[in-house]
């Protein structure tokens, strides 16, 4: 009986001692490992629906938002023969669009040590792979439903047109402004038609009519859409939108998964968050869930729609000139498991995508953290390294896991911290070849790239009005 005595009071004491040696340098104490359960992602992948019968995403208003249900598309595609090739040809595509990105930064960058940056316009936005874009939303354009691929990465909203020069499939029927009364076309004398290069990287120029304004985007994986720049009465459930300017397109190739076409939430003038800023004030936001329950996109601005579980935090958005189509953001350190990585965070900010699938860390950063990650996850079997992934495991043989926490900081001592969702990509559908889902860049100069693997499961603000992005943690289905 003595003897239990200095074990119950030693417990308490040693789970302080715990407790203190795991917040001991933090102001605000958090969870340094999250569990993830492997059986449940393995039996993910066997729930898929048909694009029709995922088609249209709802929508609604509340409280002066504007709620559209985003949906991840690969739970869209019927059934998927080779779960395995699938899964591997996403990480083709994504590096391909990072590859461009980072290319077109570059030349950009190099304009301005030449002084040119005024003389030339380099497309910063053709060039970027679009296969990897995977959340669809539906809104009604000139009174049909259209359902879109969200792209922060872009700006002109386009959607197939009739009568189509060239077409991919799609599941909606094919638009025809012949019979909407609110289809206006625009002419290649207007300034509007003068503005396309700064969202598009391509003048517009007039039709084969000399009249109207005929837009090009063309994107680095070889798709592209052309046509006619029109408005169109957009109905965003409610928020009517008259006179919303789109590319109306008569060819187009791509990888669009039987969408109608794309929307562009980028920073310039013709972006659909441009258009709207009267209405929504510029603000946006988005929770992208990580199974086949939809998320949600909300433009505007009031808080009280979200349902984020902890309070938003604001980082500011860099303006680099040179960079000024991306949503840029002031990385200024990181840690896993709560240990700070020694690295240098010293570069020229870290670009947020909603099209770029896995995060992308400059080379001195990625090689700390993959060390600490090392050293915080041992024991387990490792598997081969895949195309740009290089920490993997076989975890065929584990249910549960316990993971050290990714946690990203910005300046403003804001966290962003990475959904244990977010840890890891399955290469393999059974678990026999898992890899930490963050890779490193070429080069020490090249732009981070925050990808939408670790942007599951928190609401993000993007406030374009006051410059600012903010995170918070919310489950999005
Ligand atoms: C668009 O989809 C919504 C939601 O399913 C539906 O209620 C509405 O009737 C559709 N609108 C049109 C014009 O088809
Ligand atoms: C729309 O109308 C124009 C001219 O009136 C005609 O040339 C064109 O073929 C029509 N397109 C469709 C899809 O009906
Ligand atoms: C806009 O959409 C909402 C619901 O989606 C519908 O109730 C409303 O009638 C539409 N407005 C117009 C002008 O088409
Ligand atoms: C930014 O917000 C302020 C007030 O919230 C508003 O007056 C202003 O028009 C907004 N600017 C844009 C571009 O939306
Ligand atoms: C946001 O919604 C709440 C109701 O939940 C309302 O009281 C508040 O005034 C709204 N704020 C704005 C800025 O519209
Ligand atoms: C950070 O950048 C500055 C200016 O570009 C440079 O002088 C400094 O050496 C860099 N620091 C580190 C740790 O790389
Ligand atoms: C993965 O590990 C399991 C045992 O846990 C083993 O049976 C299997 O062969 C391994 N697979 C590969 C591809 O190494
Ligand atoms: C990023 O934040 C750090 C720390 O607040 C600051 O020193 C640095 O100048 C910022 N970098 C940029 C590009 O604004």
């Amino acid at each position: 009986m003595a003897e239990t005595t200095p074990t119950l009071l030693l417990l308490p004491l040693m789970l302080l001692s715990f407790f203190l040696s795991t917040c001991y340098q933090q102001v605000h104490c958090f969870e340094h490992k999250a569990v993830l359960s492997l059986s449940l992602q393995k039996f993910q992948w066997k729930e898929l629906k048909h694009v029709s019968e995922c088609l249209p995403q709802q929508s609604r208003r509340e409280k002066g938002a504007t709620i559209l249900e985003m949906k991840q598309k690969d739970y869209c595609s019927g059934h998927i023969k080779n779960w395995d090739e699938t899964l591997q040809n996403r990480l083709v595509s994504d590096e391909s669009r990072v590859k461009s990105m980072q290319t077109l930064i570059k030349n950009k960058m190099s304009s301005r040590i030449k002084g040119m940056s005024n003389s030339i316009q380099i497309p910063l936005k053709s060039g970027i792979n679009l296969q990897t874009l995977n959340y669809i939303v539906t809104v009604e354009l000139g009174g049909k439903n259209m359902t879109l691929l969200v792209d922060t990465g872009s700006d002109l909203t386009w959607i197939q047109c009739q009568p189509c020069v060239s077409c991919y499939d799609q599941q909606e029927p094919l638009f025809n402004p012949n019979i909407s009364q609110s289809y206006r076309s625009i002419t290649c004398k207007s300034t509007t038609c003068q503005t396309l290069s700064m969202s598009t990287g391509n003048p517009g120029v007039c039709g084969t009519d000399r009249r109207t304004c005929n837009y090009m985007v063309s994107y680095g994986d070889g798709s592209y859409s052309r046509g006619d720049l029109a408005r169109e009465y957009l109905n965003l459930t409610g928020t009517a939108v008259p006179n919303f300017i789109f590319g109306c397109g008569r060819s187009n190739k791509g990888l669009f998964g039987g969408t109608s076409g794309i929307m562009g939430l980028g920073r310039s003038p013709l972006s659909l968050i441009s258009q709207t800023s009267r209405m929504f004030k510029g603000i946006f936001s988005y929770c992208l869930p990580d199974n086949e329950d939809p998320g949600s996109l909300i433009l505007g601005g009031n808080s009280s729609v979200y349902k984020n579980s902890t309070p938003i935090t604001y980082t500011r958005m860099i303006s680099d000139p040179q960079l000024s189509n991306f949503y840029l953001l002031n990385l200024t350190g990181m840690t896993i498991g709560g240990v700070n990585l020694q690295a240098s965070f010293n570069s020229s900010g870290i670009i947020i995508d909603s099209g770029t699938v896995i995060t992308r860390l400059v080379p001195s950063v990625y090689r700390a953290l993959k060390t600490e990650f090392l050293k915080q996850f041992s024991g387990y079997p490792p598997a081969p390294t895949f195309s740009i992934l290089d920490t993997c495991f076989n975890l065929t043989a584990y249910e549960e896991l316990d993971i050290p926490v990714i946690r990203f900081g910005f300046e403003g001592s804001v966290q962003m911290t990475v959904d244990v969702i977010g840890m890891f990509y399955f290469v393999k559908a059974d678990a026999s070849q898992v890899c930490l889902a963050l890779t490193s860049l070429s080069y020490e100069d090249d732009i981070g790239i925050i990808g939408n693997w670790q942007q599951r499961n928190q609401r993000i603000v993007y406030n374009t009005n006051k410059s600012k992005l903010g995170f918070a943690k919310e489950i999005c289905n």
